[in-house]
């Protein structure tokens, strides 16, 4: 059988531009690289597996500094330090939606879409969650608690209150 293939004359030209363009791009000596396009590469945001810099000595964040909170215990004594409006309401809401909701579910009922391929957590609208005080839910959140994971590193203290905010007004529904 004599099977002929056609390639149109627009791929031919195509792979001529290519092909030229690229080997302009190549070295005539082996070893040395021609840098093509580094504009985004070198530029001061941190790269992969790479650590902040260190916080210089004596200095504090501009947020503030927190310290590490002992306990379980001592964590029921906090109090939210930040003043909130009605603005921040949505932002509770919406950082809860975020990273709580998977598996609490947007009511923290236990019935988020994650819960069930993990391990179900418990609804946080029960009488016992409803005692618990607001520096418990914030130690929770800030250190995790057996599976469920710590959010310090993606979360402000401010973050943080307003979640547990926003968990109290879920309770109160
Ligand atoms: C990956 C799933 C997952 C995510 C995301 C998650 N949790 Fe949990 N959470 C759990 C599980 C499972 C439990 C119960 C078992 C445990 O403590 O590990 C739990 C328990 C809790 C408890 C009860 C702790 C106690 O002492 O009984 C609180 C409060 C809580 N989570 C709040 C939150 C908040 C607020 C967020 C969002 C910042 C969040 N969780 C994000 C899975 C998760």
């Amino acid at each position: 059988m004599n099977t002929t293939i056609y390639i149109p004359r627009s791929f031919l030209l195509a792979a001529v531009v290519f092909a030229t363009f690229f080997a302009a791009c190549e070295s005539e000596q082996p070893g040395e690289e021609i840098e093509y396009r580094t504009d985004m590469y070198y530029q001061p945001s941190f790269k992969p597996q790479e650590d902040p810099l260190a916080r210089a000595p004596g200095t504090v964040p501009m947020s503030g500094y927190e310290p590490a909170i002992k306990d379980s215990l001592s964590a029921t004594r906090l109090k939210n330090p930040f003043a909130f409006t009605r603005a921040s309401e949505d932002t509770g809401k919406f950082l809860f939606n975020t990273y709580c909701s998977v598996c609490h579910g947007a009511a923290a009922k236990g019935d988020g879409l994650v819960a069930p391929k993990l391990q179900v957590p418990p609804d946080l609208n029960g009488s016992l969650y409803k005692k618990t005080p607001d520096g418990y839910f914030y130690f929770v959140i800030r250190k995790g608690h057996i599976i469920m994971p710590s959010y310090y590193e993606h979360t402000t203290q401010r973050e943080r209150w307003l979640i547990v905010a926003h968990l109290r007004r879920l309770q109160q529904q």
